[in-house]
């Protein structure tokens, strides 16, 4: 597994502002997720746009070439999309890219999932050292045994209050990210993760989100 990158002040103002513009200027294709089957069903979870393939490298040209300081080994961006969440994402791997709710073609091993906040946001992304070669946390349930040290009553009351109360007993905590303006949030793509509950303390938040995959 790759280890969890928090990173602070690695986007300036001034490139997180450069490269918002070019992302909104090449997308097309804008996404709005209606939870179907999780916490949240029925409601509006999330509004995704969506960089073009061809367009990737020119869009986040900069933020490519300072990956390469932190990021120890090649990679190429699958997908990457601006992503503005109304509700808190529940337990989830990013195994597969998923576009409106269609997995992405595996063509590459999956890499980084990376996530770059647009803003201050007093909220946080919570990744567990569990993992999967597929997105689903109820199969995860179904193929793995319940822990005993699992996270503990209040990390989980804290930060996953509205995610299923059963998962709890199959996950352990890799690290919590707070999502500050211009930090680089990166974890592996097998490894499970879930948004904290922001909305009860704010209406949205918005960060580049970017899924690498290894050459
Ligand atoms: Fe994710």
């Amino acid at each position: 597994m790759y280890k969890t990158l928090d990173i602070e002040n690695f986007l300036s103002d001034d490139l997180i502002q450069k490269t918002e513009t070019r992302v909104y200027e090449a997308s097309k294709d804008k996404t709005d997720l209606i939870d179907e089957w999780g916490v949240w069903k029925g409601k509006h979870v999330t509004t995704q746009h969506w960089v073009p393939k061809n367009q990737l490298n020119y869009v986040f040209s900069e933020i490519i070439d300072k990956l390469h300081d932190v990021l120890e080994q090649p990679f190429v961006i699958d997908q990457a999309q601006i992503l503005q969440s109304h509700l808190a994402y529940d337990i989830h791997s990013d195994y597969f890219v998923q576009v409106d709710r269609v997995a992405d073609e595996l063509i590459r091993k999956p890499y980084y999932t990376l996530i770059i906040p647009l803003a201050d946001f007093n909220s946080h992304t919570v990744v567990f050292n569990e993992s999967a070669e597929y997105n689903a946390f109820y199969k995860y349930k179904e193929n793995n045994p319940q822990l005993l040290d699992h996270i503990s009553d209040e990390d989980w009351s804290k930060y996953c209050s509205h995610c299923w109360s059963d998962d709890q007993k199959y996950l352990t905590l890799d690290q919590v990210c707070r999502w500050q303006k211009g930090k680089l949030i990166g974890f592996d793509r097998h490894k499970f993760h879930c948004s904290d509950n922001f909305t009860e303390k704010i209406e949205r938040k918005e960060a580049f989100v970017l899924w690498l995959g290894g050459k």
